[in-house]
Formats: structure tokens, sequence, C-alpha cells
């Protein structure tokens, strides 16, 4: 299928990179309205510069659009493809309100069309793995998921100098703005959603830590904490900051066991359990306390090695070009995308009720549901 890249900037570099492990995904052009930009990125990686987006729009041998634009573009950008005949692959959020993501997965249905939000991480084998082991019962029922992301004090870790392979400076004043709960809670949620089902209610906590962080950014909250409450009957917590040192951990407690890994955004990460019965008190509290450091788990063999060419810089070991090939393989296998518009809607609801956008606690009654992504192939 051949696409598009609307968007050349920090993340850019890392579809870039995967795109390699998709040969039956042709690149054809790449817009950016910053122009200096684009011509950049076009000339690290060899890629041919559009000269509008409408000439992507009116080039009708591209079928998918890759929306990497910063989030308040996300909307006008993927609706502009949608109504152009396009199906979209949109970076995260869908949109920056549940209205404007409805639309567009009312659009995409209208128009045949398919529509699919980032990330794609309960794709990767880490999280194919959670989930297989986790539906095949190796932790008895589970009742209960704690998932941390905790990215550390970025302002005082030099983010106004970080920059992608191609030179694009870290966005770090639209990561500020849009928050590290809507940047940051789908890595998990995407997961914690495929393997109890669809969400019935959230109810979030937020607060600003850092209100100075010594760049002139809007007062957003720099930690949430949130409750899933799943219809299955299973609750989730999710936590995002900026602030606590980095910690991308999960861990689901069943009646016989609880499953640990360790880093959401490495598709290889390690995966263990210890179990729960007949341990008395000293040993549980032992292991529970040890288990950060691997000691006393029980290692889960990953479902299958992780299959691509790791990124060559930068902390993720993902495949980010994994979500619109899933994509462009429904549309070829007329089979439901494992990243629906339904489900990348009911994400897009679920992440915006964690966000809350103001300060304090908020329960939100979820309006979107979603049927849950069946395993890969090579996880069943
Ligand atoms: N920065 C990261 O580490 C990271 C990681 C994963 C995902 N993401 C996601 O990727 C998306 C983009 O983030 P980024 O870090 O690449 O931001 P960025 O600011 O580096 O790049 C975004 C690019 O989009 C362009 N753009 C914005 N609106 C546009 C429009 N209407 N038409 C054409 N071009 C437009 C900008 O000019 C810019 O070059 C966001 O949704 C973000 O959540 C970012």
């Amino acid at each position: 299928m051949n696409i598009a890249f609307i968007g050349a900037g920090f993340v850019a570099d890392y579809y870039a990179t995967t795109l390699r492990n998709h040969p039956h995904l042709v690149l054809k052009a790449v817009w950016d309205r910053d122009t200096a930009r684009l011509a950049k990125y076009c000339a690290h990686w060899k890629f041919k510069a559009a000269r509008s987006y409408e000439e992507i729009l009116n080039d009708r041998s591209i079928e998918l659009v890759i929306n990497l634009t910063n989030p308040s573009s996300h909307y006008e950008v993927s609706r502009a493809a949608l109504e152009a005949g396009k199906h979209v692959y949109s970076e995260k959020p869908l949109a920056m309100q549940v209205s404007d993501a409805k639309a567009l997965a009312a659009l995409a249905e209208k128009k045949g069309l398919q529509l699919s939000g980032a990330p794609c991480t309960h794709l990767g084998e880490a999280a194919q793995t959670i989930i297989k082991t986790v539906r095949e019962g190796k932790v008895g029922t589970p009742r209960l998921a704690y998932a941390e992301l905790d990215d550390g004090p970025i302002h005082m870790l030099g983010m106004q100098s970080w920059s992608s392979e191609s030179g694009a400076p870290w966005p770090w004043r639209d990561e500020l703005e849009v928050g590290c709960t809507l940047e940051h809670a789908g890595y998990y949620a995407t997961t914690l959603v495929s393997m109890f089902g669809p969400v019935k209610r959230v109810t979030a906590c937020n607060t600003l830590l850092v209100p100075d962080k010594g760049v002139p950014t809007p007062p957003q909250p720099d930690l949430s904490i949130g409750v899933l409450e799943h219809e299955s009957g299973v609750t989730s917590r999710i936590t995002c900051t900026i602030y606590a040192s980095h910690d991308h951990s999960l861990r689901v407690f069943g009646d016989g066991g609880v499953l640990v890994a360790g880093e959401c955004w490495d598709y290889g990460a390690g995966v263990g359990i210890y179990p729960r019965r007949g341990m008395g008190l000293r040993v549980e509290k032992r292991l529970a306390s040890a288990h950060r450091a691997g000691i006393g788990l029980v290692p889960v063999k990953l479902v299958r090695k992780p299959k691509f060419e790791w990124k060559t810089r930068g902390s993720n070991r993902m495949d980010f070009m994994r979500g619109p090939a899933e994509l462009v393989e429904a549309v070829a296998q007329k089979r439901p995308s494992r990243i629906s518009a339904q489900f990348s809607l009911h994400l897009n609801e679920i992440v915006l009720a964690l966000d809350g956008r103001k300060p304090g606690g908020l329960t939100t009654e979820l309006t979107t549901r979603c049927e849950v992504p069946s395993p890969m192939p090579w996880a069943t």
C-alpha cells in the first residue's frame, strides 16, 4: 500500500526507522507545514517531500495517511484525509475532545475506511505475552492491575537538548502543554483493555507538582492517578507523571499469582510471575518487595523474540510502524483491525477521562465501548 507521513518532527524518525520492517508499505511522500523541517527530514531519510497537503490528498495512489502532527492538529489532519477517501493512522491522541474523536470514527465508518490510533503497544511481543499468560489462567483469576508510567523529572534531565536522529528538537513545550497523561497513558491502557476488556468508569485525580519547570509553560497537571473499572469486573490503576523516577512496570494481581513486566516501551521486555498460594505472610512480603529486581520471579518466555530493526537512538524499543501495518493487513484480509476505530475511540475517551484537564478528582462514566482485539497470529 502507498502511504504518506504528515508531520516530520521528532516522532517521524521512529516511523522512518521502523518502516523498513514492513517492506510492503511504500512511503510515497511526506508533508510538514514547517517546510525547513520537511526539507531536513526528507534529505536525511531520502524521502520525497510533497509541495502541500493537498498534493497528498489529491494523489489517488496514496491509500493511507499516517498523522504524525502535534495533538492540536490531529483532528483536522485526520478529518481531511478521511474526507479525501484515505485510511488514517493517527499518533495519539486521536483527538483532544471526545466529540471530535467520535466524529472521526463516524466519518471513517460512513466512508468505509479504517481509522486507527497509536500507540500499538498491545501488538508488541511483551504485551502479547502478558495478555496470553493472563488469558491462560497462569495468575488465576485476575482482579487488579497496577500500571506505572513514571518518566522522571524531565525538566531536570536536559529535555531542551534532546533531539531526534534527523535533528528535530524534542518538542518539550508541546509535551508539557499536552501533558504526560495524554502523552503516555495509552502505552498501558491499550494492553489493559486488550486484556480485561472495555472500561465503564474512570476516576482520576490530577495535580501539578512542579509549577515552575524553569520554562514558560501552562500549568498542566504533571501527575495523574486513575482507576479504570473494566466491565469484566477487573480494576486497573494507571499512574502517569513526569516527576517520580522512571518506572514503567506493570503488575497484574490474580488469586493464583502476580505477573510482573518491566517496561512498556520495549517489545522484548522481561515478564515474570511469582506465585501467591501457600507461601505465608513473610515470603509474600519479601517477594512483593523483591519483584522489581526480578528476585523470586519465574520468567515467562516471550511468545516470540521481537522481530524488527530497533531504533538506533532514544529510549524506545518498539516497532512504531506495526500499528499502520496492522491496519494495512486488516484492509487486505478484509478482517477487523486489532486497532479498530471503536478501540481507538474507546482508548481516546479513557485517556481524556484520566487527564481530566483540571486538577482534582473526577469520575467519568464512559460513553464508548469496543471489542477486545484478537491475539496476534503468533500469540494464540
Ligand atoms: N516526542 C516523542 O517522544 C513522541 C513519542 C511517541 C509519540 N509521539 C507523538 O507524536 C506526535 C508528534 O509529536 P512529535 O514529538 O513528533 O512533535 P514535533 O513537534 O516534533 O513534530 C510535529 C510536526 O508536525 C508538524 N505539524 C503540526 N501541525 C501540522 C499540520 N496541520 N500540517 C502539517 N504539519 C503539521 C509540525 O510542524 C512538526 O514538525 C504527537 O502526537 C506525540 O504525542 C511523540
